[in-house]
């Protein structure tokens, strides 16, 4: 079918009502881009050098011990995971100091997002968030068909009072994205503090972690410490940002037990993969690779902030491990020509940051020949 006749088929339908509800017809798909060997070989770039700054992976990679973890259990692929996550949960458990039970393994965090909607938001019940935030918190409650009201960032910050201040009695769930994406900034504790207070104590709050291992400033936060016990908070963290196994689709929620039953309830009962796991369990024990991760993000970050300073260009001071950039101009042009040489960064239009770009923070390498390419396509559209 072509993307005409998709697009005609898709009106009708939508017209007609009868096959999806105007919440989903109203919603377009996430975009995850092309694979990527394939746009390697449309720009004529060899694979190994087409440089990935889109999507916030690790550009060291999975850890070796993972790597060899998920090979061996390839030898088991036909048989079906241990959907309890037993040996992960464990191991996180004892990791955290929290019980097993309180913990919920999802394919990716994603999953996470949208089963926490699906199993906690009920008819008429709302959603809130932030905006610019992680995008998928608004696909997961628009295909549940729940209403999400956005508190918009203030100083490329999330405004928890703003936020507190949309919380009603409709209110079931409040996503916040600590360090925050696209922005990389984060709430305090203290903030955070002050917000638990101020909210019903019946609404969920999901406080993301992707991106925390990254962090290093003395006032953020750690959820699974700071506000350890909090009966209706929902720790989430990944394995696909400082761990590298983005492929294979892993992360987590800390979380009261009785929350991790009902969750069980809607999950898929082998939801995450034999192999995804076992690499989790191995990544864990990899200190040295963590370590330099972190090292390698925290260099980048100085190296970048002081090259595109020296364009002229300013960031936003991040947390994670990517830099939002202000071109202070439309930045498709430059995105486009990045491209052409072979490096993908994130286009933040789709964000309502038009004149942004989002750049993952890679090796000194990668992160020299960026900037090198950002001059150029500077100099190029002047
Ligand atoms: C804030 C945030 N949360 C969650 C995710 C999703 O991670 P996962 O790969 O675990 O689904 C991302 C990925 O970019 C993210 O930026």
């Amino acid at each position: 079918m072509s993307s005409d006749e998709l697009a005609w088929a898709l009106a009708e339908a939508a017209r007609s009502e009868a096959l999806v509800s105007q919440d989903i017809a109203s919603m377009t798909p996430y975009s995850p881009g092309r694979p990527w060997r394939a746009v390697a070989a449309e720009l004529g770039v060899p694979a190994d050098e087409l440089l990935m700054l889109h999507a916030n992976e690790n550009p060291l990679g999975p850890s070796p011990k993972a790597k060899a973890a998920a090979a061996r259990h390839l030898e088991e692929a036909h048989v079906y995971p241990d959907g309890g996550g037993t040996l992960l949960r464990e191991k996180l458990a004892e990791r955290h100091q929290v019980p097993v039970e309180s913990i919920c393994l999802g394919n990716g965090s994603n999953e996470l997002i949208e089963m926490l909607v699906r199993t906690f938001v009920g008819h008429g019940e709302t959603v809130v968030t932030a905006w610019p935030s992680f995008v998928v918190y608004r696909l997961a409650a628009q295909a549940a068909g729940r209403e999400v009201l956005f508190a918009p960032l203030r100083n490329e910050r999330y405004d928890l009072a703003t936020m507190a201040s949309l919380v009603d009695r409709r209110t079931k769930l409040v996503f916040i994205a600590n360090p925050n994406n696209p922005t990389g900034t984060y709430v305090t504790k203290r903030q955070l503090a002050a917000f638990l207070d101020r909210i019903p104590r019946s609404v969920i709050v999901v406080l993301d972690e992707a991106y925390f291992e990254y962090a290093v400033a003395d006032d953020y936060p750690n959820g699974l410490v700071d506000f350890r016990g909090h009966p209706r908070l929902v720790v989430l963290r990944t394995f696909s940002k400082i761990y590298g196994l983005a492929g294979l689709r892993i992360g987590y929620g800390v979380m009261d037990p009785t929350m991790v039953h009902y969750l069980d309830c809607v999950r898929q009962p082998y939801n995450v993969n034999s192999v995804a796991q076992a690499a989790a369990v191995a990544a864990l024990d990899d200190e040295d690779h963590l370590r330099t991760s972190v090292q390698t993000v925290r260099d980048g970050l100085a190296e970048l902030e002081k090259g595109l300073g020296a364009l002229g260009l300013q960031v936003v001071p991040s947390q994670a491990n990517f830099l939002l950039v202000r071109l202070e101009r439309e930045a498709a042009p430059i995105v486009s020509q990045l491209r052409a040489k072979g490096i993908l960064v994130r286009d933040m239009r789709g964000y309502d940051l038009p004149t942004t770009i989002r750049l993952t923070v890679g090796t000194r390498a990668m992160n020299l020949r960026v900037l090198s390419a950002i001059e150029q396509a500077l100099e190029d559209s002047l």
